[in-house]
């Protein structure tokens, strides 16, 4: 049993980079072949033994709530008519984990979004997943995260080597090697400082922070402080900064994971293609006609 199981989720987020498609529609419920991505960042938490998750709304999201909700009608006439599979995919999201909304009212950045899961949360650690990164099911990365917290305290971030020209979409994190004698391997390493989103010739590493979080609760003591930041936001890598350089009785001290998986960014619009090209190729049901059609339409270009 993990000490850490709850799981804040913001999407509150507008989604602008998928107009119109999310004019009206969340862009967390914009499908990854059949299913909406936001189903998949929960099956990844519920895989990793979070069971309480909270998201973080916003106005214009009723449509995540209804989709982790029973829809009754739908199942009796599905029950009805013994289409037993299809029931299966509708009620796949009701009976994933219990599942609290709060509204974030202003949309004052992410670190605020995060702040307002204070109350639900308490005084545990607990994860942070963004829902535009997909982590791929058969490379975990949160169990991983969680073991590291539990062993060295404080919070633990999710890196990824990026391109450096790639940088500035990022936060980006200077680290060193952590302590060996906790044995946790090379891609365990102490963050020393982050920055949100740098210019390339002001990054720190090539080490970007991707939507991955396992953090102490002292992060919402420090977020009540932190002052707006870049684009004029109440930035979670600035109070990531200030837990760094805690002490470790305060719940302060960051480590990092360095993730080597597969990753989709979803929220932008060629990852999400070639996120649906990889998912769909990979599913038994639909995968095998896909590849081979995608191989003819490919050789025809
Ligand atoms: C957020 C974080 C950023 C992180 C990114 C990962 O930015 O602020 O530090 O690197 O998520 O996806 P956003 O992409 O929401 O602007």
């Amino acid at each position: 049993m993990t000490s850490v199981t709850k799981v804040v989720i913001p999407v509150a987020g507008l989604g602008t980079r998928f107009l119109p498609a999310t004019k009206a529609v969340p862009k967390e419920m914009l499908p990854v072949v059949d299913k909406p991505a936001i189903q998949y960042v929960v099956e990844e938490a519920v895989a990793a033994g979070l069971t309480d998750v909270l998201m973080v709304t916003g106005r214009g999201k009723g449509a995540i709530e209804d989709h982790f909700d029973h829809v009754v009608e739908l199942q009796h006439t599905l029950e009805r008519k013994g289409e037993l599979d299809r029931l299966g995919r509708v009620t796949a999201s009701t009976d994933l984990a219990r599942i609290h909304f709060v509204r974030q009212g202003t949309p004052l950045g992410l670190g605020h979004a995060v702040l307002a899961g204070a109350d639900h949360v308490g005084d545990h650690p607990f994860a942070v997943q963004l829902g535009d990164d997909l982590i791929d099911a058969r490379d975990p990365l949160l169990p991983t995260m969680i073991a590291a917290q539990e062993t060295l305290g404080g919070s633990v971030i999710a890196l990824m080597e990026v391109d450096p020209g790639q940088i500035h979409l990022y936060g980006c994190a200077g680290v060193e090697p952590s302590d060996p004698s906790a044995g946790l391997g090379e891609d365990i390493v102490r963050v020393t400082d982050m920055v949100e989103k740098p210019d390339a010739d002001q990054a720190l590493s090539n080490l970007a922070m991707i939507g991955r979080y396992v953090l102490s609760p002292a992060v919402f003591d420090v977020l009540r402080q932190t002052p707006p930041g870049r684009d004029g936001e109440i930035q979670l890598t600035d109070a990531l900064q200030t837990l760094a350089s805690m002490p470790t009785e305060q719940g302060g001290g960051v480590h990092g994971v360095i993730f080597r998986g597969r990753r989709y960014d979803t929220g932008d619009r060629l990852d999400y293609l070639k996120a649906v090209v990889q998912l769909g190729s990979d599913r038994e049901d639909l995968g095998p006609d896909f590849v081979g059609w995608l191989r003819e339409f490919v050789a025809s270009r």
